[in-house]
């Protein structure tokens, strides 16, 4: 891993300073408000993280002082507007630690990235015969754009099973490898159980069979240094919204010489140098990809948001977070009527849980009255619940703001769930 950035993040031992929680939680507004009479426990952050000032201000100063659109206006708002997106692509790149902020293409979310490398990677090439691997653990938007993909060119989709702590069984995962492997896809941190996959070794393997490596960074980026030149992936997407920045803006990295060699995927404005009705030129790197006006205003709070990230210390937010998810795991672990689903060696900021006799709705509705906010259902991930034999779990997910008092509240409320059905 890699250290923050911050020297007050480095305390005079050279050790890393303790997050301090209670100063995080003054950045957030939503925090200090309460819900159905009680102050607001917010556990359900691997759906979407809440907001600092910091990036509820960017997002307001963009509107009230800079908007305009980008790259095709000669007058000074456009000229400023296209600056403070170009320089929100360029943080990101240095955050994900890119070759180039050209590898950065912004697109929606994660759900639009990875649908961009099926499209516009993966469907010119493939054909019947071709595999495409994922994992037991994916989300949807890791599933459905590869089995589009398959219908669409004859290929196979594989998936590499997982075993009851929910880890991804590696041997098993080498064995579905082979010279007919065109694309490896798996999520780094699994979004209904935790899990952490082994990425670094995940990419490598792929390479050795010529697969080209995605990874589904949705539920990593904000809980721990994502390097993808370290971990030599050919893509790797992510959400903004999870990562303590707006909806509806996320990015995609790709490794300059395979975005260069793909068609764009969709056509536009912007993604051309010129058009007739005989010929349209497309544009370079990333505009090729980037049809359309841009959420110019999301990427300036994504930018924000990765300023407020390393500000606080990525390193630090991962200690905290590990701390809580120890803390959390022995609380759940030692009651009577709950069961952890997702027990991984290896896990991040995921507590997925079910409560006996009881269903997960009705799980998070008791703790809804209670003021505390976890997620229920299937989490876009029914092949996760069917190995299980689960129709849905409850989730307490984690973030830097949290306290181990909000994780004492949640299994306060978890008692009062087990006595209801017991
Ligand atoms: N993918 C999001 C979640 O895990 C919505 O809750």
């Amino acid at each position: 891993m890699t250290v923050g950035t911050a020297k007050e993040q480095v305390t005079s031992q050279g050790e890393l300073a303790r997050l301090d929680v209670e100063r995080v939680r003054q950045d957030f507004p939503i925090l200090q408000r309460q819900v159905h009479g009680q102050p607001l426990v917010y556990l359900d952050n691997a759906a979407t993280t809440q907001k600092p000032r910091a990036v509820i201000d960017a997002l307001s100063r963009f509107y009230e002082g800079s908007n305009s659109n980008v790259h095709r206006g000669v007058h000074a708002l456009s000229q400023e507007a296209t600056d403070l997106f170009e320089s929100a692509r360029q943080k990101i790149g240095r955050f994900l630690n890119t070759r180039k902020a050209e590898e950065v293409i912004l697109v929606r979310g994660t759900t639009e990235g990875l649908n961009l490398v099926a499209q516009s990677y993966a469907r010119p090439r493939l054909k019947a015969g071709d595999q495409i691997l994922i994992s037991g653990m994916e989300h949807h938007s890791n599933i459905v754009p590869w089995q589009m993909v398959c219908q669409q060119t004859g290929a196979e989709l594989k998936v590499a099973p997982i075993n009851e702590r929910g880890e991804l069984i590696m041997e098993e995962f080498v064995k579905l490898l082979s010279a007919k492997t065109k694309v490896v896809s798996v999520v780094h941190v699994s979004n209904a159980l935790g899990t952490v996959n082994p990425v670094r070794q995940i990419v490598e393997l792929a390479h050795r069979v010529g697969a080209i490596a995605v990874l589904d960074g949705a539920q990593a980026v904000a809980h721990a240094p994502v390097d993808v030149r370290a971990l030599d992936c050919d893509f790797y997407a992510f959400s903004g919204h999870k990562l303590y920045g707006p909806t509806g803006i996320g990015a995609l990295y790709g490794r300059a010489e395979l975005l260069e060699a793909m068609p764009p995927w969709q056509g536009g404005g912007d993604m051309i140098k010129s058009v007739t009705f005989a010929q349209t030129i497309y544009n370079d790197l990333p505009y090729k990809f980037e049809a359309g006006t841009p959420d110019v205003a999301g990427a300036v709070g994504l930018g924000a948001a990765i300023d407020y990230l390393q500000a606080v210390g990525i390193e630090q937010v991962a200690a905290h977070e590990a701390d809580l998810l120890a803390y959390g795991t022995q609380l759940l672990s030692d009651m009577e009527g709950v069961r952890l689903i997702g027990t991984a060696a290896h896990k991040a900021g995921v507590l997925g849980f079910v409560v006996e006799g009881a269903h997960a709705h009705d799980v998070g509705t008791i703790l809804d009255s209670l003021g505390i906010a976890v997620r229920t259902g299937h989490h876009c991930a029914q092949p996760v619940m069917d190995f299980f034999n689960l129709p849905a779990t409850a989730r307490a997910s984690l973030a830097m703001y949290n306290r181990r008092e909000e994780l004492d509240a949640l299994a306060e409320g978890l008692r009062e769930v087990v006595k209801v059905f017991a």
